[in-house]
């Protein structure tokens, strides 16, 4: 820590009531992290065909404060649709899992979760709350504001990358794994078999996973979700851009790009991707890369695959979850999935026959 944190550290304490604890924190992403990734997925991604870059650079500051703006969006159903079901099962959902600790994975804003953090707290079960995002300042602040919501809880919070740090998760007592708003369908599907697997590895049996799909629906709602009127989703994708003039010294002209959603029947998700109109040459120095872009090339930056229950359910059992619960909103459109860790071998022989 350098004095300058140490100091803001020491006014932010000293201005606090004893009471509350505050929040604490623990990093994996080194300090360079963001740019050695960053730099490795822009060769990598962007030197290949189709061009793609991985979907965890769109969440810089301004990048969450639009995903925040996407969730009130009247168009992205799925926010209003998962906190529906909290609201009503929340209580169910706390007393099914029994947790005392509850871990939220790509938490963001936590926005939702209180809902989740009213019904446990409400149990007097719950003795800790564990954000965990790569987003730093995002966590740092929903900490502090679920501190003051919630006197006595101990909020400690995990700034890392969940395919890559899954280990570092706390098993001690009785987790549960909160992984909300479908991100687990922006993974590709062997990112996704990955991290299921690594989950199951890091957490005890008896833990849990609250987990929150959106489900395949009709193609006008789909790509209106992604692609909203008013045009947020749209600077939401091109931000990314801005992040890599900005990290990297590019020089991207963001006006010449166009923000592009399309659905993808075959593997039933949708496909969001930035399409140069003009053709351009782009100097990227930190990435020590010349990328030549033709007209009408595109670059993928995101996929939100939607999911049919069956499926996710089974892929859940040959991670070693089994499915204890399932609830949708009224309209269908979403669900979460309550389920257990039983380690694989309880369950793969049940999980290869239905893969066959
Ligand atoms: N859970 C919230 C936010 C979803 S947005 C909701 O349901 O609305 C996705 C969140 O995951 C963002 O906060 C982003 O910073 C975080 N995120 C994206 N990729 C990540 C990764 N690889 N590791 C950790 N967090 C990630
Ligand atoms: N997890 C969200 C989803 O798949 C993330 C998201 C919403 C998103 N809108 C987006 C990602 C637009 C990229 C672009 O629904």
């Amino acid at each position: 820590m350098d004095a300058a944190t140490a100091l803001a550290l020491l006014l932010e304490q000293s201005m606090t009531p004893p009471t509350s604890p505050r929040p604490t924190f623990e990093h994996h992403l080194q300090r360079d992290w963001r740019n050695a990734a960053l730099v490795d997925d822009v060769r990598r991604g962007l030197g290949r065909h189709p061009r793609r870059l991985s979907p965890r650079w769109l969440y810089d500051s301004r990048g969450s404060e639009l995903f925040d703006e996407i969730t009130r969006l009247p168009e992205y159903y799925p926010t209003e649709a998962e906190r529906s079901i909290l609201h009503e099962r929340a209580g169910e959902i706390a007393a099914r899992s029994g947790a005392d600790t509850l871990i939220e994975l790509g938490s963001g804003t936590s926005d939702k979760t209180r809902t989740l953090l009213d019904a446990f707290t409400a149990t007097g079960q719950l003795q800790r709350f564990v954000p965990f995002d790569v987003s730093e300042q995002t966590l740092r602040d929903a900490a502090e504001e679920l501190r003051a919501r919630y006197p006595g809880l101990a909020v400690h919070g995990v700034v890392g990358d969940f395919t890559l740090h899954l280990a570092h998760l706390p098993t001690d007592g009785r987790p549960m794994v909160a992984f909300l708003g479908s991100t687990i369908g922006n993974l590709y599907v062997e990112e996704r078999r990955a991290f299921l697997h690594n989950l199951a590895a890091n957490l005890p049996v008896g833990a849990s996973l609250l987990l929150g799909v959106d489900l395949v629906k009709s193609l006008d709602r789909l790509v209106a979700a992604y692609n909203d009127s008013q045009g947020v989703t749209a600077r939401f994708t091109l931000n990314l851009l801005d992040v890599l003039n900005r990290e990297l010294g590019a020089d991207f002209d963001t006006a010449s790009f166009d923000h592009v959603a399309f659905w993808d029947p075959v593997h039933e998700r949708m496909d969001l991707r930035l399409r140069v109109n003009d053709g351009q040459v782009v100097d990227i120095p930190g990435a020590d890369m010349r990328l030549e872009l033709n007209d009408g090339e595109e670059i993928r930056v995101e996929i939100s695959t939607k999911f049919r229950l069956p499926r996710i359910v089974d892929e859940l059992a040959e991670a070693g979850f089994a499915v204890q619960h399932t609830w949708t909103d009224a309209a269908g459109d979403v669900a979460l999935l309550l389920a257990d860790v039983v380690g694989r071998s309880a369950v793969t022989g049940s999980a290869s026959a239905a893969a066959g």
